[in-house]
């Protein structure tokens, strides 16, 4: 298993880095185009092994996948006619996948079965199978822990069509959102979801881009299908093309990096900038951070700017993170917290249980993480409490990553304030996001090996 040998910074970070393209987005150009007839060119993918499992399950589903130069190009089926699978599809490490499939694959008239590794296998899918069932679809999986449902599932065969539904979700998830919204394209009669918090909304703005019927308001997504089915319920994407925009998600640990160990200039080029994916941003501006936002514009209907990051490590106090902030932050509390480590003062995540069933229970995992080092950090039942000790070195760390990207990313970034070199191990899984991550933070100026 690869581990991660982090040295501290010696000198301030510097670099100008072309920000991998965006994993949700990633997922979402890929699977939707699928549905498409007419070939679609994605450029900008980030490689990771998620989208890969994404691009691997289309092809699973009659779809053509190859590659031209540095873009993906997808020969698609359309919505109807997509293929039963040949064999179980195999979502590997991806939750994204496998929720989005299981709206997919609910309104088709073939049988498929999907599965996930480890990770995936204990991820609960209540969430989104429940309200599957009620609109008329079959899907069945294993019990889980409590009284929940997890990978291995079987979908389908669908004899007829889904029904229209309201859904008022529990939970603010973009997975759940994306199935019901691709089953509700399906459905006879309209859907209405609606959402206690502000999640994602690639799949909304991508969708309407192809001329899915859906129309969002606040957090209510409607899809109107029946009258789009009469006249030949066509998704085509003007043009052809999807830039994906670079990821926020990878771009948060560069920024953190530069912020703790201080920059001459650090630049993430081309970063998405939608307002459901930037509340790191808010979270660093709270504890007295400056990331500049630089040539704001449009790629691929999202805003995207360079994020920019310069001088010594600033001095910065706690903060916290609740309500919606948490639901637009949630995939950088792990870094966010190695942030707070570094602030003076007690910062607080609350209204995170959802970080309890990632691909690790990052609660958690984020707190031995912090432990590893020598923080006083404490788990609480919806999040945590990070006290921080800014001016002193951390102590040199053995971090677990427990096989979650997210951990071994946090753990190589605060490696950079020990007093000696740290290990990060289980490292090798930070691919499933950021195959690049190593080179990018070697080209910064951080002395960091792999081992096998
Ligand atoms: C994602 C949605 C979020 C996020 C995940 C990616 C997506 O999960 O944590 O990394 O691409 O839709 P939930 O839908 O469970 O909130």
């Amino acid at each position: 298993m690869t581990a991660f040998v982090v040295h501290p910074a010696t000198r301030p970070l510097s670099g100008t880095i072309d920000v991998p393209g965006d994993k949700s987005i990633g997922h979402r150009a890929l699977l939707f185009s699928l549905l498409t007839t007419a070939p679609v060119r994605i450029r900008g993918l980030g490689g990771g092994a998620d989208n890969g499992r994404t691009a691997r399950a289309i092809g699973q589903l009659g779809a053509t996948v190859s590659r031209d130069g540095d873009a993906v190009v997808v020969q698609g089926t359309g919505l109807r006619e997509a293929r039963a699978p040949a064999a179980p599809i195999d979502c590997g490490n991806s939750g994204t996948t496998i929720r989005m499939l299981c709206g997919l694959l609910a309104g088709q008239p073939f049988r498929a079965e999907l599965f996930g590794d480890d990770s995936l296998s204990r991820r609960p899918m209540r969430r989104v199978i429940d309200p599957l069932l009620t609109m008329g679809a079959h899907i069945t999986g294993s019990g889980g822990s409590g009284a929940d449902v997890v990978p291995p599932l079987v979908i389908g065969p669908l004899d007829g069509r889904l029904r229209g539904t309201e859904h008022a979700l529990a939970i603010a998830s973009a997975q759940v959102k994306t199935a019901l919204i691709l089953a509700g394209l399906q459905a006879d009669g309209i859907s209405r979801i609606t959402e206690p918090g502000p999640s994602r909304d690639h799949t909304e703005r991508l969708l309407a881009a192809m001329g899915a019927p859906i129309t969002s308001r606040g957090r209510e997504v409607v899809v109107a299908p029946d009258a789009w089915r009469g006249a030949g319920s066509g998704l085509e994407l003007p043009g052809g093309a999807i830039d994906v925009p670079g990821d926020p998600s990878s771009s948060a640990f560069l920024i953190a990096a530069a912020l703790v160990a201080g920059a001459e200039v650090v630049v993430c080029r081309g970063v998405c900038i939608n307002p459901t994916r930037t509340g790191f941003l808010d979270v660093l501006a709270a504890m007295g951070a400056t990331v500049t936002v630089e040539s704001p514009r449009q790629v691929g209907g999202e805003p995207v700017a360079d994020l920019i990051v310069r001088g010594a490590a600033p001095d910065l106090r706690a903060t916290e993170i609740s309500g919606d902030l948490t639901v637009r932050s949630i995939d950088e509390v792990p870094i966010l917290a190695a942030v707070a480590a570094r602030a003076r003062g007690t910062t607080i995540v609350r209204d995170a249980h959802e970080l309890r069933v990632k691909e690790s229970d990052r609660i958690a995992t984020t707190v031995a993480m912090l432990r590893a080092f020598g923080v006083d950090a404490d788990a609480l039942p919806d999040g945590l409490v990070v006290v921080g000790a800014p001016g002193r070195p951390l102590a040199p760390a053995v971090v677990d990553s427990a096989g979650d990207h997210r951990i071994a990313m946090a753990g190589t970034i605060l490696a950079l304030t020990a007093s000696g070199s740290s290990r990060v191990d289980d490292a090798g899984n930070v691919a499933t996001s950021f195959p690049s991550f190593v080179a990018v933070m070697s080209g910064l100026g951080v002395e960091l090996r792999e081992e096998p």
